[in-house]
């Protein structure tokens, strides 16, 4: 039993420190290094740890894709991987893409076709984008459509990003 002197407060928060884990990612070039609860996603570290808030959330279920980042150079959901699992790992988000103050192409591409309108979904949007083209990089119409099939956007019809996306890959 409990003696006098138990602080259940102050055992939990023992128990969460022992808990925390260290947890080292280069995010865009930088080393992050930060104890973490072990159950923190990718997407609470890239957000409340690196500070690095271009990469959005917009659901609770995996499925709007608005928090897409490239994880080793492949696009991933950042809401589904553990940030312990992407320990030694190498990020890459929104921020992370232009050069020397140049945006990148993809960026520009959206840009000049008019492939957003809120800019929730963009940068998620983007990162799949640019994945979609390390893997293929001359798509069809049908095939941009399809790889882009798990990114929501509630704005633009689709249409327009389809059209950024082609224009990329002419670049
Ligand atoms: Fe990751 Fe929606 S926030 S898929
Ligand atoms: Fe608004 Fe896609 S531009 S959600």
């Amino acid at each position: 039993m409990a003696g006098a002197g138990y602080r259940p407060d102050a055992r939990r928060r023992q128990v969460l420190q022992f808990c925390d884990m260290k947890v080292s990612i280069t995010i865009n070039g930088s080393v992050h290094s930060h104890d973490v609860e072990p159950r923190t996603l990718l997407v609470h570290y890239i957000r409340e740890h690196a500070h690095l808030t271009g990469t959005n959330i917009g659901c609770d279920t995996s499925s709007c894709g608005a928090c897409t980042v490239h994880l080793d150079g492949e696009a991933v959901k950042s809401c589904t991987i553990l940030a312990a699992q992407a320990d030694g790992g190498s990020v890459t988000t929104i921020e992370g893409l232009s050069k020397n103050g140049e945006m990148h192409p993809m960026q520009k591409a959206f840009m000049d076709n008019h492939g957003l309108q809120c800019g929730f979904c963009t940068p998620g949007m983007v990162m799949a984008a640019i994945g979609l083209l390390n893997e293929n990089p001359a798509p069809t119409e049908d095939d941009v459509r399809l790889g882009l099939e798990g990114n929501l956007c509630r704005c633009t019809g689709y249409h327009n990003i389809v059209k950024s996306v082609l224009a990329a890959a002419q670049k």
